[in-house]
């Protein structure tokens, strides 16, 4: 046969072609997306694939270097210049001659960055929302009185495809001396618009420009994460973190909205510092990665709905109070130069859509990385923050809510509670016999109770429990039966442990003496009672809607998330019954979603669609609520139970 089958991976995409057709070729034919920068030139290098050999019997296919031309021409000439990676072909160059399996290395690696738990392995494939065109322009003639900028867009269009491409104002000035200094050929940055309608010319440079780079970002109420990506390549160059510079204006959520009530430019102060703290990080990244800011084409940023206003420009007032409304809940597109993130002058800024007045961008990022949309059991996501984001769903139905947890999680209304920093309690035992703890503090190698540690403390200092230690601590005085099932701390035990101070009526544990004395107080208790019942309740919620009692699997997502011991989340009972291997941290679900969204512009797509299917459920409106919130401030539940936490 003249034709044969060619299976693509990672996207599984197969298609037939004839001999011959070059290998770039039968992938654009089926939408796979291959980098090309030089178009097909030799030059770029963009296009490697590889070829994997073997009898693939699933598939039909028989794979093998043989199907595939031989070395030639570009290919020879780009092998010996840029020295191919053994086993690498230029797609644009060989040309299909049998049945192939080809893999198109993808270099990003889902949750590549979370560095304390495992990668699950998921690649990101690459199709980003800026196409780098190269291109070769006619030169001048008297005769043709063409402009510049015409003939350039002539070439863009028979080379690329693009028609119509309107052109960034700034460029203007810029054509002529950019096609001169490029001799002639240029490349171009291309954005096309996710939906239709005429791509943009947004930056243009002399020569082969054979980089392009992209920012991706989750702008926290605490903690903003960004990441630097090539967005050629996919990988990440660097990554980095600084605190939300809008904390002094308030610790959570709804005292920044306050504050912007309250202060007649509080909107605009609030606004200016956190783009401040933007732009100090985009130099950062830059800086680790070696990457020039003006290479930044692309940025993409998600944030729950007051981060996400407050970072436009957009007065959060309406969301301090029902029915929470948003300015806007779509996908916002507009280019970086208006919001003040000088990039190159051309940048894009895509921020995902936000699914309700309270589960906002990140909530969205986390749902498109962990994809509960995508698959057929009943996943449970949840974001847990001063207010926690939860999404609930499989392929046929997801529904979503916010819950008002308030800060206790993160420490604050905590009396031992603080930031998760050097010097912060972050796990703990405590012996059910001695109700002595044992605990190991952030920045301390050794476990309290090992050599070493003492040396250590006193150099690093004990000075609280950050939130996911919080968790553990309340789940470990229950399990060693210091908390009764109502939450009261038995003062009983007194009488066994010195442990156990009364306060007048009610008592509490004494966690580490000393200098600085660390106590759970009654109260501690109560405050970390209130918050899981607020975020079980709001869970409960959304699996009535379902109509289910039980859940398949459970992310729980965030910096926080990614840190409390799942066991412990389930001793509590923040988060209904699971099977334990199923209840998992996912890490910076919301950064990685970012990233995703910023490497393939599919992903854009497919987090807009999902996003008007989800069930938005206001769990302020639902009289069960109430209910479900009383039950769960017994622990682990008054009337749901357990049962695997048993096995
Ligand atoms: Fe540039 Fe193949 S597309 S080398």
């Amino acid at each position: 046969a003249t034709d044969h089958l060619v299976l693509f991976m990672p996207s599984g995409k197969r298609g037939r072609f004839a001999t011959d057709t070059p290998v770039l070729e039968a992938a654009r034919q089926l939408g796979v997306h291959v980098e090309s920068v030089c178009g097909g030139r030799g030059i770029c290098g963009r296009c490697q694939v590889e070829v994997q050999e073997g009898v693939f019997a699933k598939h039909g296919i028989t794979s093998s270097n043989e199907h595939i031309s031989a070395f030639g021409g570009n290919e020879t000439r780009y092998a010996e210049k840029r020295d191919l990676k053994a086993g690498r072909r230029l797609s644009c160059s060989a040309k299909i001659l049998g049945d192939l399996v080809i893999d198109i290395p993808q270099d990003a690696v889902v949750n590549a960055q979370v560095v304390r738990k495992d990668s699950d392995g998921r690649v990101i494939e690459r199709n980003p929302a800026i196409q780098m065109c190269y291109v070769e322009v006619e030169e001048p003639d008297m005769h043709k009185p063409l402009g510049d900028l015409d003939r350039l867009l002539q070439a863009v269009e028979a080379d690329w495809g693009f028609k119509n491409v309107t052109v960034d104002a700034y460029l203007y000035g810029q054509v002529q001396q950019i096609l001169r200094k490029g001799n002639w050929k240029v490349t171009a940055a291309i954005h096309e618009p996710l939906h239709g309608g005429p791509a943009t010319l947004v930056a243009l440079y002399p020569g082969l420009k054979n980089e392009a780079y992209g920012i991706a970002c989750d702008i926290g109420s605490t903690t903003i994460a960004m990441h630097l990506s090539s967005l050629l390549s996919g990988r990440t160059l660097a990554s980095s973190g600084a605190s939300n510079p809008q904390i002094r204006f308030g610790e959570d959520l709804m005292s920044r909205v306050s504050y912007v009530m309250m202060n007649p430019d509080g909107r605009e102060g609030m606004t200016k510092a956190v783009r401040e703290a933007l732009n100090e990080l985009i130099d950062k990244v830059c800086a680790q990665g070696e990457v020039d800011r003006a290479d930044i084409l692309d940025a993409v940023f998600v944030g729950n709905p007051i981060m996400h206003h407050l970072f436009l420009g957009i007065d959060p007032t309406e969301l301090g109070g029902a029915p929470f409304a948003l300015a806007v809940s779509g996908a916002v597109n507009v280019k970086s130069s208006e919001i003040g993130l000088p990039l190159n002058p051309g940048a894009r800024v895509y921020m995902l859509p936000c699914i309700a007045g309270h589960v906002g961008a990140d909530a969205a990022a986390a749902t498109l990385t962990e994809g509960p949309h995508r698959q057929d059991e009943m996943m449970l996501l949840v974001d847990v923050g001063t207010n926690a984001e939860i999404v609930l769903g499989n392929s046929s139905r997801t529904v979503a809510a916010s819950s008002p947890t308030g800060p206790a999680f993160e420490g604050a209304e905590i009396s031992c509670g603080q930031r998760a920093a050097p010097g912060a309690i972050e796990r703990i035992r405590i012996n059910p016999e001695t109700l002595e703890p044992r605990y190991r503090v952030i920045g301390i190698e050794p476990w309290s109770d090992e050599p070493g540690f003492d040396e250590a403390a006193a150099k690093v200092g004990v000075t609280g429990v950050c939130g996911s230690g919080i968790i553990e601590i309340i789940a470990e005085m229950y399990l060693a039966g210091i908390i009764t099932e109502d939450g009261v701390i038995n003062g009983d035990l007194a009488a066994r442990s010195p442990r156990i101070i009364g306060n007048g009526r009610t008592f509490s544990y004494l966690l580490r003496d000393g200098e600085q004395r660390l106590m759970v107080t009654q109260n501690d208790v109560r405050a970390i009672q209130l918050a899981k019942a607020a975020l079980y309740a709001g869970i409960k919620l959304l699996m009535d809607k379902q109509g289910i009692d039980h859940v398949d699997r459970i992310g729980l997502a965030g910096a926080f998330g990614s840190f409390i011991d799942p066991k412990y989340a389930l001793v509590l009972g923040l988060v209904p019954d699971c099977d334990l291997e199923r209840v998992k941290a996912v890490g910076n679900a919301a950064g990685t979603g970012a990233r995703m969204a910023l490497l393939n512009r599919s992903h854009r797509r497919e987090i807009e669609a999902t996003v008007t299917r989800i069930e938005k459920i206001e769990t302020a409106l639902e009289s069960k609520f109430q209910d479900h919130f009383v039950n769960a401030m017994a622990l682990p539940n008054k009337i749901d139970a357990f049962p695997r936490l048993a096995e």
